[in-house]
């Protein structure tokens, strides 16, 4: 039995992560971990009867323990309760599947105790990215991304590593491909979370309505699969069917393709390096019909633009493009702010920051609740 723990498992890649499990019966669920969402977390560990269950947030975890005193499962809180259940020795996997920078913390608690990491919390990468992978390295835990765009690279280069001469990044360009400046300026929270071909998560849904989604995943690329920015190209694919590529040093371009589900990268992530019968009917390539390509619009969307940025400059600096992007993206989901004003203030907090080249953890941790509360303070300010 592979046993795993679930970190986010309220969430959209959490409770896929729980189909997949249920469907491959030789998987265990050691423990779940939400927030604050305990009625779903309530039902999956009355199915599934895990050793822990973690609730982030206090008074629901005191809630959450008077509702299942009558079972035997652990509950835990707060980050300790995360890290605890991260690095429980009986655990193999790790599937790290919170939303946002919170992520970081259990995931190095996981690296240290040498586990098996399955990534979809890209934002671990893209705010301590070297650390992570030099503590992976140290500890020889291995990472394994889950999303499906990393998922795709690291399938297509399975034993030719050496020969990469360029990662295409495919992006679906998201619910408003093509629209103007103009036309940006007006959009609304409900329309920005409804994204063409995924279904998922608030904060990844409007990510990827402003392109902050590929630029975050440009850096987890760069921090994965140890290439230069340079060598990171984002190309638009309406479809979503490719769902990335590799460019060889001979011309070749190995392409990955399937059905636009995350259950099919989030299988291949715990069942790596092998393969299981999938949950899904494979694509039909005929039924497609066709497969087109663009270049990314960097005038309309700008925070592509300024991930590369970030990254390029590195230290704390994608930290701060990160912890700015996720407070910017909760005041528009709250209409705070306008949709075109995330770009503007990501790119406002990266005007500001003295960065560090060589941080350390605490270092970034300091980065991010700085940025958080400058940023909060800027959006404060505009509202007045
Ligand atoms: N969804 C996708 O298709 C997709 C694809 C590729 C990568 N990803 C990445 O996967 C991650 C999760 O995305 P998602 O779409 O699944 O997000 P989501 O649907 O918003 O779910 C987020 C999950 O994280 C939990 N969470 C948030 N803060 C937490 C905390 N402090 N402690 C414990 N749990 C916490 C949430 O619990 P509550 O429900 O209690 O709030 C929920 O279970 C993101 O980093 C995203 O970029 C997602």
């Amino acid at each position: 039995m592979l046993k795993i723990a679930v970190l986010g498992s309220s969430g959209s890649i959490g409770r896929q992560t729980l189909a997949v499990a249920d469907k491959h019966k030789k998987i265990e669920i050691v423990a779940l971990a939400v927030n604050r969402n305990i009625q779903l977390l309530e039902r999956q560990v009355r199915q599934l009867r895990p050793a822990y269950a973690v609730v982030y947030d206090h008074g629901a975890a005191v809630e959450f323990k008077k509702r299942v005193s009558d079972l035997k499962t652990n509950v835990l809180e707060g980050m300790n309760g995360l890290e605890e259940v991260a690095s429980l020795p009986e655990v193999d996997v790790v599937v790290t599947a919170v939303s946002g920078a919170i992520g970081l913390k259990p995931t190095v608690a996981a690296i240290k105790m040498g586990k098996t990491i399955a990534l979809a919390n890209k934002e671990t990468l893209v705010t301590a990215g070297s650390i992570v992978m030099n503590l992976a390295q140290d500890y020889q835990a291995k990472i394994i991304p889950v999303d499906s765009e990393h998922s795709a690279i690291f399938q297509c280069l399975q034993g030719e590593k050496q020969a990469l001469d360029k990662i295409i990044l495919t992006a679906s360009g998201g619910p408003f491909r093509g629209w103007t400046k103009e036309r940006l300026k007006g959009v609304s929270p409900t329309q920005a979370l409804k994204h063409p071909n995924w279904n998922m998560g608030r904060k990844i849904s409007i990510d990827s309505a402003t392109l902050m989604n590929k630029g975050l995943e440009v850096i987890e690329a760069h921090w994965l699969f140890n290439v230069s920015y340079d060598s990171i190209q984002v190309v638009v694919h309406p479809q979503s069917i490719i769902h990335s590529a590799v460019s060889f040093v001979d011309g070749s371009i190995l392409a990955h393709m399937g059905v636009t589900d995350m259950r099919i990268p989030i299988q291949y992530a715990l069942s790596y390096p092998h393969r299981w019968v999938g949950l899904l009917k494979p694509l039909d390539l005929a039924e497609v019909g066709e497969l087109t390509f663009e270049k990314p619009d960097l005038e309309g969307f700008p925070t592509l633009k300024l991930a590369f940025t970030a990254g390029r400059i590195g230290g704390t600096m994608p930290a701060v493009l990160n912890a700015a992007n996720e407070v910017a993206v909760e005041a528009f989901l709250k209409n705070e702010i306008g949709f075109l004003d995330i770009a503007a203030v990501v790119e406002r907090a990266m005007e500001k920051h003295q960065v560090n080249n060589n941080p350390n953890l605490d270092d970034i941790f300091q980065v991010d609740a700085d940025t958080r509360e400058s940023v909060s303070h800027m959006i404060e300010a505009k509202g007045r």
